[in-house]
């Protein structure tokens, strides 16, 4: 019998391109911003390389900046200055959203994360009940559902809860419809795991939880990286209460979660490749032992390969440059 090679196709640039199955677009991409309240100058992120804390006018120049290199579509993290423990008060996030929408008009796509993790005095994601050792789902939800009003009325394309209440995206889908905001899109943090990769952002945030109540962690809400049964849940049920793209959240640790629910669900798939993840390579970069540019690549391919659609990064705006590099 022949000798079979496999090689043969792997011998050269041009016949790799020519048989490569995933292309990955810049179109593909959205870029975080974290805005944060009474900034006097902007700050860096540990570990997120080229990404900043940012005042109200940087975030201006910032997302100038990245018009200019063709990132349309971005995903907003306001940090208000003062914290509570019912937090309604969203203004300083929705006049970000409006400051921009006047300022790029259409050119500018944005989403914006609802939570209450960065307006909350312990940082968790919820109302916590008296006792401090239980997030209250109703009331949670009731004032997420207010977040999310004030941003689609400040200008908002896209909601992006992240909180991981029980029916927020039923409350928030039914509330934007009797405001007629019926074309406010809703992209859920469907599968959003309880994971250690979140840490770089629950700096930039503000939002590590903390304090003296008993509630420590955010494992009563997020999901347990044990458990695919319960992402499958998530998902089914986001889909089912209106949400218009559903997300897998961290992102390579998760491949297979991703795999599995966009082979079952036909939604548009998000992925989140979150701050500790994109840390672990631009710090290992950092300390010559790796190409940060090709990992990334790398981490992003494993995505699309995996079903995903849409890539959240931090990397966003250097995506077109490394692609092309390629
Ligand atoms: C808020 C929220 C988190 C992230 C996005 N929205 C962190 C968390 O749940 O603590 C993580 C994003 C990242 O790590 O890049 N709930």
């Amino acid at each position: 019998m022949a000798k079979i090679s496999l090689r043969r196709l792997r011998q050269d640039p041009w016949i790799r391109e020519l048989t490569q199955q995933i292309h990955i677009s810049p179109k593909q991409f959205i870029q975080p911003h974290f805005v944060v309240q009474g900034l006097k100058e902007k700050e860096p992120i540990q570990g997120l390389t080229g990404v900043f804390r940012e005042t109200p006018d940087s975030f201006l120049l910032q997302i100038e900046k990245d018009l200019k290199k063709g990132i349309h579509k971005i995903l907003l993290f306001g940090v208000p200055g003062s914290k509570s423990t019912h937090p309604k008060d969203f203004e300083f996030t929705a006049k970000q959203i409006e400051t921009i929408r006047k300022e790029f008009g259409k050119e500018l796509w944005i989403s914006v994360d609802v939570c209450l993790c960065s307006s909350t005095e312990h940082g968790q994601c919820g109302v916590v009940n008296p006792q401090g050792d239980h997030i209250e789902n109703e009331a949670t939800v009731n004032l997420l559902t207010s977040q999310s009003l004030q941003y689609a009325q400040a200008g908002a394309d896209c909601i992006a809860p992240s909180d991981m209440m029980d029916g927020r995206i039923g409350s928030i889908r039914d509330h934007l419809d009797q405001k007629d905001y019926h074309r406010v899109i809703i992209m859920s943090y469907a599968a959003k795991f309880h994971s250690r990769f979140y840490g770089p952002f629950r700096n930039a945030a503000d939002s590590a939880p903390k304090g003296e109540i008993s509630l420590k962690d955010r494992s009563t809400y997020q999901i347990d990286p044990a458990r695919m049964d319960d992402a499958i849940a998530c998902a089914k049920r986001d889909a089912r209460e209106g949400a218009d793209i559903l997300m897998v959240k961290p992102g390579l640790p998760y491949l297979d979660v991703i795999y599995r629910l966009s082979e079952e669900i036909k939604k548009p798939w998000a992925v989140y490749q979150v701050s500790g993840e994109y840390a672990s390579i631009e710090l290992m970069a950092a300390n010559g032992l790796m190409n940060a540019p090709l990992a990334h690549l790398e981490a992003w391919t494993a995505f699309v390969r995996a079903g995903a659609s849409i890539i959240i990064s931090y990397g966003a705006r250097n995506a077109k440059d490394w692609l092309h590099d390629f």
